[in-house]
């Protein structure tokens, strides 16, 4: 039977959930009760969560833990991080206290451009183009004189529009690139608008100028839209110090740490399946502060991993070196951050984890969210290269072991206690809950699974 509907989003909360729970589950009460359990019990707050987007039915938890001990250009940082991944905090705070014993993190902002295009069509003259071009550009900046007014109060606005000829890839196809900086706000809705209204420049423009034929008078816009591949807007974050004091006094000699460490650092900048894995590491970390900043995460990932194909090859976004006895590791990201509008001011726990910040400004932010990434890839390299990720993973995924199959809060430490001198194994879990329960491995693994 078709569940197709018609209007749903015109139903009721209520409405809504009755349908799906009565369409998709075998048990509609119990779904019902699950989905209104996470509703917040303060009014405005849900209402608050439930305008963010169309059709919301509950709330969707994500953890919002913290990573201590950043110490940052000298200023000492706690990272908010929302994240479900087990080890990620974890990482990050071990990095952050390791480092913050060695002179911290240094960064440096490298440029904050952004980039917005509008894609059309144009057949005819291609030096024609070009003059008509330069002649109606100052009307690009004059038509959008509303929408560029307050930008530019705060030192942004549009830096340059330039026409890109791309007839050699597609028939007749020509951009306006335009740059743009967009100081603490991410900048979508400013440089989309502005789009717009370029396109409609463009296309009134090419209507009245007479030295067009008729055909060339008709530009074909297909669309306008900003990019989220920001070269230019790119933060560097670095750590550095003598290699002798990579010591921790566990037993792992300094120099053949640093030597294994760049070894695997350049690995993943000639391998692409490596440096997938790789880069998935730093993005734990800098996801996770994107999110509970309130930024956009979809947007940033897009950005990095075409960052870290710009050779034309995908490779690793950080970089290791040892020269006179000296360790650094660094990393240059693009981050188009924004400290104001968008959820910023709308969600009481992004406010809050900016607050926690410092209220940063967004070249702030792109630094503070750099570390924490880079932070995690060191932490991620230095398990890999020493003990292997699974130690630190398998202790930290041990709660999630033992909420799945129940435990008691009794259980929990007791197994806890004994898995610190113990490998974590989900199996050697499943027995060792089951020699305290006394029941079969085979009655567990039925919940379990
Ligand atoms: C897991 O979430 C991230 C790592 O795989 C990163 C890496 O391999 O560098 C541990």
């Amino acid at each position: 039977m078709s569940k197709a509907i018609a209007g749903f989003s015109k139903l009721s909360k209520e409405e809504k959930i009755n349908w799906i729970a009565n369409e998709y589950f075998t048990n509609p009460a119990d779904a019902i009760a699950l989905l209104k359990k996470y509703w917040n019990s303060d009014e405005s707050l849900q209402k608050l969560h439930d305008e963010f987007i169309e059709n919301t039915i509950t709330n969707f938890y994500l953890p919002l833990g913290v990573a201590p001990n950043f110490t940052i250009n000298g200023r000492e940082y706690t990272i908010p991080m929302a994240v479900e991944e087990s080890s990620v905090v974890a990482a990050a705070s071990k990095a952050a206290k390791f480092w913050a014993q060695r002179g911290g993190f240094k960064t440096v902002i490298l440029g904050t451009e952004k980039i917005g295009q509008v894609h059309f069509l144009y057949k005819g003259d291609k030096e024609k183009l070009t003059s008509f071009f330069n002649t109606i550009k100052s009307k690009f900046f004059e038509e959008t004189e509303s929408i560029t007014k307050n930008m530019q109060k705060r030192g942004g606005g549009i830096l340059d529009i330039v026409l890109k000829d791309k007839t050699d890839s597609l028939d007749n196809y020509y951009q306006l690139h335009a740059t743009f900086e967009t100081k603490d706000s991410m900048g979508a809705n400013f440089i989309n608008s502005c789009l717009e209204q370029f396109s409609k420049t463009l296309k009134n423009e090419a209507q009245n100028n007479n030295a067009f034929t008729e055909e060339e008078k008709q530009i074909q816009v297909i669309m306008s839209i900003l990019s989220n591949y920001v070269p230019n807007c790119v933060v560097r974050a670095e750590v550095s110090c003598p290699v002798a004091d990579l010591s921790e006094g566990n037993g792992v000699d300094p120099v053949e740490f640093a030597e294994k460490f760049v070894t695997a650092v350049k690995i993943a900048e000639i391998e692409p399946f490596r440096a997938v894995t790789h880069n998935k590491g730093i993005m734990n970390g800098i996801d996770s502060v994107v999110v509970a900043t309130g930024n956009d995460f979809r947007a940033i990932e897009a950005g990095v991993h075409a960052y870290a194909a710009k050779s034309g090859t995908y490779s690793s976004l950080s970089h290791a070196k040892i020269e006179n006895d000296i360790f650094t590791f660094w990393m240059d990201i693009p981050l188009a951050l924004g400290t104001v509008g968008g959820l910023t001011t709308l969600h009481p726990l992004v406010k809050l984890s900016l607050e926690m910040l410092g209220n940063p400004t967004a070249k702030e932010l792109m630094q503070i969210i750099a570390v924490t990434g880079l932070a995690q890839n060191f932490a991620a390299l230095r398990s890999l290269t020493t003990t292997g990720i699974q130690q630190g993973h398998m202790k930290m995924h041990l709660m999630n072991i033992l909420n799945q199959l129940e435990a008691t809060d009794s259980e929990k430490q007791q197994t806890v206690r004994h898995f610190e001198k113990n490998t974590v194994t989900h199996a050697a879990v499943v027995d060792f809950i089951k020699d305290l329960r006394k029941v079969t491995a085979k009655d567990l693994e039925k919940d379990f699974l």
